[in-house]
């Protein structure tokens, strides 16, 4: 089984269903709150978990209840939590998320000990990332130590897939040393300073990030699947269209299920057709982990779909 390293966030989701947002000065009622394990971290790590990869999880826990959980969660899912770390006096990271009746969510992050995930952090977990297949990272933790991982694992030779989600300003120089790249449109517009109103557009973005040593930009198009830009050429990965319940998370699950599947067969689209399977059958569930399918429901579920 393939062995992936997460380097990233660990939250507690507080989800609310609503039947829309309210407005500023206004309260309503919303129908029904869940809570659960998230972050985009934690979330990939679950989804490759639940596939059955060795996860190893490098990340910061706070001073709290929610703490406990978290890590109760790793362990249930088989990660090793070795390199999770607790930070006293600090709230862990927490989501306060609202999803409407489309599926469709809006999400605020309180990073808490995220924030406090440091390039020596990586440094004290570099014997058991030195063993792994890839690493996945994300931009829920310090840009810092997201940079310090990437350079650890170009100098290792291990491959990176990096999601560039929430969207913030990047050192393009160090994130062209990423073997994967997984911007939705948004991000990639914000990473190259170039738009990204349509297909075309994407593909001249990812294209340059491509001409500065990026092996695959994987741009996210949400329900219309993905665009993957290479040295090669462009391809494409189809929709999978299902009726969304709850949109949360989606994303973690096909970024951590394309790293599973990658890792094993090295066979970029079967990887991406999987992934987007599986990201697809997490939207018809409720949640974000609680969402996600094991092994076997997945198996069960790509028969079903092949009929
Ligand atoms: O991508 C979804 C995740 O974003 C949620 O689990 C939330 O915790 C935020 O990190």
């Amino acid at each position: 089984m393939p062995r992936i390293a997460v380097v990233g966030s660990t939250n507690v989701d507080l989800i609310t269903y609503v039947t829309r947002m309210p407005v500023p000065g206004e309260t309503i009622e919303a129908p029904d709150f869940r809570i659960g394990c998230g972050g985009k971290g934690a979330n990939q790590a679950v989804a490759a978990a639940l596939l059955g990869a060795e996860v190893v999880m490098v990340s910061k826990v706070g001073d709290d209840a929610f703490a406990e959980t978290s890590l109760a969660n790793f362990r249930r899912f088989g990660i090793d939590t070795t390199h999770v770390g607790r930070v006293p006096g600090v709230s862990s990271g927490v989501a306060p998320i609202f999803v409407e009746p489309s599926g469709e969510n809006s999400i605020l992050i309180v990073k808490g000990a995220n924030a406090h995930l440091q390039p020596a952090d990586v440094d004290a977990a570099a014997a058991d990332l030195a063993g792994c297949d890839l690493i996945l990272l994300q931009l829920e933790v310090p840009l810092d130590t997201v940079y310090h991982t990437i350079r650890f694992a170009r100098a290792h030779g291990i491959e990176t897939v990096l999601n560039p989600a929430p969207a913030v300003p990047l050192d393009r120089d160090v994130v062209t040393e990423v073997t994967f790249l997984t911007p939705n449109r948004s991000e990639l517009a914000l990473l190259t300073g170039l738009p990204v109103t349509d297909e075309a557009e994407a593909i001249v973005a990812a294209r340059s990030l491509v001409e500065a040593g990026i092996r695959s930009v994987i741009v996210t198009l949400g329900a219309e699947g993905a665009l993957v830009v290479e040295v090669g050429g462009v391809s494409r990965v189809a929709p999978v269209v299902v009726t969304p319940r709850d949109t949360t998370g989606a994303g973690d699950a096909f970024i951590g299920a394309f790293a599973r599947f990658y890792a094993e067969s090295r066979d970029i689209a079967a990887a991406l057709a999987d992934a987007a399977l599986y990201a697809a059958d997490s939207v018809t569930k409720p949640g974000t982990q609680t969402a996600y399918a094991s092994a076997e429901e997945f198996a069960a579920a790509k028969a079903a779909r092949r009929g």
